[in-house]
């Protein structure tokens, strides 16, 4: 979402894509810069045409990361964004995960093999001394397409293990797949999903909260990812 971009496009200094890099009509936008030494794409999905409000969920997700992909050609991706957390995972509001994995929690497909598809779980690379160096919390996180959830995604959240739940990051896996880009998540928790409190009302508390974390926490790790391969991370 732009609110959790733009906080990140001012600390990093980076400047919007004008004439833009993504083609249309795609809605996604780019802001590109140096920072720690990295070129760095920042990309967001634009806002929806009709409903005018920002294009979130997994198919605006691995549409702009299949295009980004093919317009950046980057070495890295990073999902970077907002999430409900676990407490039984150890998330609090505020706090900063990296994402191990992604998994698919409302794609139910009980037909033989269509069941694993539709989970379409994906390692993302190993971060060992990333999250060592900047001690952060670490987990998998599970995409769907709702901010709340119903018992059936609930279980499936479940039977993997999820720390952090949200939108994007499994659709993100799912675009890169055709590239083979190395990728991992960085998510910051504005609501805890096994709490007590309607999730958007939590979210929209704590959105400002959980952007400024975010972006003091993307800048070290750019400063931590410069110079070093992909599997020093
Ligand atoms: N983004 C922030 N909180 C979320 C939640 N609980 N579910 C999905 N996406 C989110």
């Amino acid at each position: 979402m732009e609110a959790e971009a733009a906080p990140i496009v001012k600390r990093l200094g980076l400047h919007f894509d004008d004439p833009r890099i993504i083609p249309g009509p795609s809605t996604a936008q780019s802001y590109s810069g140096t920072a720690h030494d990295l070129t760095v794409h920042l990309v967001v999905n634009g806002k929806d045409t009709r409903f005018e409000v920002d294009n979130v969920g997994t198919p605006a997700a691995s549409l702009t990361t299949y295009l980004a992909a093919q317009a950046f050609k980057p070495d890295l991706v990073i999902s970077l964004g907002t999430a409900g957390g676990f407490k039984t995972k150890g998330a609090a509001i505020g706090s900063v995960f990296v994402g191990t994995s992604t998994v698919n929690h409302d794609r139910r497909i009980p037909l033989p093999g269509f069941d694993k598809y539709g989970l379409w779980h994906c390692d993302c690379i190993p971060t060992p001394n990333l999250q060592k160096a900047l001690k952060l919390q670490a987990g998998v996180v599970s995409s769907g397409n709702s901010l709340d959830w119903v018992k059936e995604d609930w279980d499936i959240m479940q039977q993997n293990g999820a720390a952090v739940k949200e939108m994007e990051a499994a659709g993100i896996a799912w675009a890169l797949h055709y590239f083979d880009i190395p990728f991992f998540c960085l998510k910051s928790i504005t609501d805890i999903v096994d709490g007590d409190r309607p999730p958007q009302e939590e979210f929209l508390e704590n959105l400002g909260a959980a952007a400024q974390a975010l972006q003091d926490t993307v800048a070290p790790v750019l400063e931590f990812i410069s110079g070093k391969s992909v599997e020093a991370l």
